[in-house]
């Protein structure tokens, strides 16, 4: 079996690292991959934009099944046209990737059909947003409309900060949702859908802050852990009725069967009840890492699976993972991240890996001379698997203490505190 995975991130070495583990031995293909990837399979240098190179590609190859790591090729239609030529795709089709690339589109179809999400206003001109400000109040949440890889909201405590993130956004031709502020605790729900069945993954949460104590600006992600004590079998079935499931019907309502990962970002709020904070149209990155590794079934079983239309096989049990086990993964990143950072500093990796450890790969390159240098913001990704989270967080700081980069930043907090890890401060 051929398979293509697309995409250069933690979250693809992630998802190679569990290909390669299959009953199917599959040939991997990586566009582009990162040099984590490299011993996995082979790199190609198409770009994750070029979708007619990765069309050719696949068909030139006999790709038997093409796999979207980040949600841009979605968004520009990548399974649209592999669908049109007979080929598999796990991720939907531009339509169902609205779900993520317009935040309008996710807010109505939530809106329409009772999912439950924060108050918002839709505004395409400044002038009506400034205007909109009135009817919110502090802290202000600012959304851009558009792919923003978890960077284009703004989380304003005055008036002249969200005013200023509008003005920001609009420079840019953004339009933006205003929304009410949620308290609670965050969640990070994977699910995987083939348009008739979902199947969530055990809950992960982010830490998305670039400080400790979560603080600073918002970035991709600083870390995650899985499972989340606060993720209850009873909660998990409240988020399956209440929000996953109708989002898919919903989807299948006007046409979209929704097949790939439907990624709910959800804050429980202090009753209890989920809402969708967003809706994203791929694996989370860097839950993915924490997600994966803990993974009982055959991945490329469930991605056939979800392509064929046959996960009902599975929902008698739901998805399996390893019981108790708990996954910590903290990012590594360059100096400077989410702002400018520098990029080509020499890496060095522990000799040998411990036992219950993972080193991915996220913003790495190679050198002729095969020199790993940085070449992102985020850098590496170490998870930790332990009996206990305390044991997954020790084993992954442990590696994280033994790579070495110039400027080498890092979040010290990740998994320390679960029950308080994602409350808002400002
Ligand atoms: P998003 O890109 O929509 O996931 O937003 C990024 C982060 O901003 C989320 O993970 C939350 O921490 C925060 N956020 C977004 N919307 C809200 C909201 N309505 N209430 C509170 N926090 C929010
Ligand atoms: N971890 C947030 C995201 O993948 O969007």
């Amino acid at each position: 079996m051929k398979i293509l995975l697309i995409g250069n991130g933690g979250r693809e070495h992630a998802i190679a690292w569990r290909l390669s583990q299959s009953h199917h031995q599959p040939q991997l293909y990586f566009a582009q991959g990162n040099p984590g990837m490299q011993e996995l399979g082979q790199r190609l240098d198409i770009d994750v934009t070029d979708l007619q190179g990765l069309l050719l590609f696949a068909q030139k190859e006999q790709i038997d099944l093409t796999v979207v790591g980040p949600e841009l090729p979605l968004s520009m239609g990548l399974a649209d046209l592999f669908h049109e030529y007979g080929l598999k795709v796990f991720g939907p089709v531009q339509a169902g990737a609205q779900i993520e690339f317009s935040k309008a589109f996710a807010k109505k179809l939530m809106l329409d059909n009772g999912i439950p999400t924060a108050q918002y206003r839709f505004c395409e001109r400044e002038a009506d947003a400034l205007a909109t400000l009135n009817e919110f109040s502090a802290p202000f949440v600012i959304k851009e409309d558009g792919l923003a890889a978890g960077k284009g909201v703004t989380i304003a405590e005055t008036q002249a900060q969200a005013e200023a993130a509008i003005a920001a956004a609009f420079q840019k031709n953004m339009p933006v949702v205003i929304e009410e502020f949620m308290h609670g605790q965050e969640l990070s729900v994977l699910a995987f859908c083939d348009g008739k069945t979902v199947l969530p993954c055990i809950a992960a949460q982010d830490y998305k802050k670039a400080g400790e104590g979560n603080t600073g600006p918002n970035t991709g992600g600083m870390g995650a852990y899985a499972p989340v004590p606060l993720a209850t079998d009873e909660l998990m079935a409240r988020i399956q009725s209440t929000v996953l499931e109708p989002t898919v019907q919903a989807l299948q309502a006007q046409g979209i069967t929704y097949q790939g990962i439907l990624y709910a970002g959800l804050m429980i709020t202090p009753d209890g009840t989920p809402k969708v904070v967003e809706f994203n149209a791929r694996f989370g990155d860097p839950e993915t890492q924490v997600v994966l590794p803990l993974l009982a079934d055959d991945l490329v079983d469930l991605m056939l699976a979800t392509v064929n239309q046959t996960l009902h096989d599975y929902a008698p049990t739901g998805l399996r993972f390893q019981p108790d086990t708990t996954a910590v993964t903290v990012v590594l990143t360059a100096a400077g991240y989410p702002g400018d950072y520098p990029k080509g500093q020499p890496i060095t990796f522990p000799q040998y890996l411990e036992t219950d450890t993972l080193i991915f790969h996220a913003g790495t390159k190679v050198l002729p001379d095969q020199r790993k240098v940085t070449h992102g913001g985020r850098v590496i990704n170490v998870t930790g698997l332990g009996q206990t989270l305390e044991e997954a967080r020790q084993r992954a700081y442990a590696v994280v203490q033994q790579i070495q980069f110039e400027g080498k930043t890092f979040r010290r907090d990740i998994a320390a505190q679960p029950a308080l890890a994602l409350l808002h401060k400002p």
